[in-house]
């Protein structure tokens, strides 16, 4: 029984990693940062894309309360742990999904965030952006650049220390 358990969460954590990124989440002390470049107004939607712990969900939702946040994890062991800290501690607001965030449809949001591996970003995130995304919607992405083709449309936050923070904007 145990190695069924075993397996599963081995699988389920081997997938995530190679869909888009292996785990890490955002770094604690650049949760601030995610929340000052961040705007949501009244009823706009966010999206975070793999969302691990929902620590990025979790402190939008706290910040916007009267928003709607979801939050996308394939990976079922961390899906479920962040789940069960949902249902004690909230927050209300916060949708957490178990899924491919791939699948989701981007038109839903105006702000989307993502942690992952640039070639994934290049390749599905982006473009899957670009085709689904209403205008003005804003994907911010975490330590990885957005492709130099849309630099007109991008903001880089972050000094020489600190991580990069992206935020390429729909026009
Ligand atoms: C680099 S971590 C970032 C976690 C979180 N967004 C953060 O910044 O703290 C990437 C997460 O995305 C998940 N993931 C990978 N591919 C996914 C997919 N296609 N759909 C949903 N989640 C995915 C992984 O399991 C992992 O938890």
């Amino acid at each position: 029984m145990y190695w069924i358990i075993f397996f599963v969460v081995i699988v389920s954590l081997a997938i995530s990693g190679y869909s888009m990124a292996p785990w890490v989440p955002t770094r604690k002390k650049d949760i601030e940062r995610v929340l000052e470049i961040l705007q949501l107004n009244p009823k706009e939607k966010f999206l975070e894309v793999g969302a691990w712990d929902a620590r990025i969900s979790s402190a939008v939702a706290r910040k916007y309360p009267q928003n709607s946040i979801v939050g996308i994890e394939m990976a079922f062991p961390i899906y479920f742990m962040a789940l069960t800290r949902k249902l004690l501690f909230g927050p209300k607001n916060m949708k957490l999904k178990l899924g491919n965030a791939f699948k989701e449809d981007f038109w839903k949001y105006e702000a989307i965030y993502v942690f992952g591996m640039p070639d994934k970003l290049q390749k599905k995130i982006i473009p899957k952006f670009l085709l689904e995304a209403k205008k003005w919607t804003k994907i911010y992405s975490y330590v990885f650049s957005i492709p130099q083709e849309y630099k007109d449309n991008t903001i880089s936050y972050g000094s020489e220390h600190q991580a990069k923070i992206h935020v390429l904007e729909k026009k």
